[in-house]
């Protein structure tokens, strides 16, 4: 197995993920919306690339059935049902529900791989899970940090150095590109507090002046959730890997 990872997805084309395997890291905070919402019951999330589309998918919302979520500037859109701060994807607002997202990085880069053979999202906060399914596929991966308007960002960065070394503990001869080990390199120097990271990150610092506290602690949680959400045509949802025959729970 071959691991690289991706600091931005911006400059790869569509076509380049087709018959990959990929894992799109948005740590603050898409990724981790994602994987809370599917917790939490929502029937499944719809990742959009403009505002626009996601008004056009949520149409005239189904009876309630679809919430509209996400942020520009790390604020809700007007109209929207929802923000991005994982802490308002409670089960009692989005069980059973289609949350339609579009944030600003996240969710790009989500559709930009939309061509993978799979494509799964990962965070902090479902880390040990997304490590072990992808050792039991067994397949190349390309892990894209969706980073901030084409540039690096180091919680994205940081998060995939972790499930890099998560995946080696099982796996150790899993073979690294360059930028798969300075990964791994950058997540080893730093301290045990992820919290801290996110803190001095630049899009944490944002979010901390924006009054999101409680959501970088929220995200700074690690593998506390052992949902693997998975995209297929279009949609996110929770899969089942107990063996079930079924592809999603
Ligand atoms: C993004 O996609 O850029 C982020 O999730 C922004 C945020 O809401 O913090």
């Amino acid at each position: 197995m071959k691991l690289r990872v991706l600091f931005t997805p911006n400059n790869l084309e569509e076509l380049y993920f087709t018959n990959r395997t990929s894992v799109v890291i948005d740590v603050l905070r898409a990724t981790t919306t994602i994987v809370t919402a599917l917790k939490n019951g929502a029937r499944e999330v719809i990742p959009v690339a403009t505002v626009d589309f996601a008004m056009k998918v949520s149409g005239n919302n189904f009876g309630g059935m679809n919430l509209l979520g996400g942020e520009r500037n790390t604020k809700m859109i007007e109209g929207f049902n929802l923000g991005n701060s994982p802490l308002e994807y409670k089960e009692e607002i989005v069980n059973g529900k289609t949350v339609i997202l579009y944030t600003t990085n996240g969710t790009r880069a989500i559709v930009k791989a939309k061509f993978s053979e799979n494509l799964f999202i990962c965070c902090f906060n479902n880390l040990t899970a997304v490590a072990s399914h992808l050792v039991t596929l067994n397949k190349d991966v390309e892990i894209i940090c969706s980073g901030t308007n084409g540039f690096f960002s180091m919680e994205d960065v940081v998060c995939a150095g972790k499930l890099i070394a998560e995946m080696m503990k099982a796996m150790p001869d899993i073979q690294l590109y360059d930028s798969a080990k300075a990964s791994l390199t950058i997540s080893k120097s730093f301290g045990k507090s992820i919290l801290k990271l996110l803190r001095e990150t630049e899009h944490g610092k944002l979010l901390l002046e924006n009054g999101f506290e409680d959501d970088l602690k929220y995200c700074s949680k690690l593998s506390n959730i052992d949902t693997i959400p998975y995209f297929v045509s279009g949609s996110i949802k929770k899969l089942d890997v107990t063996g079930s025959g079924n592809l999603f729970k």
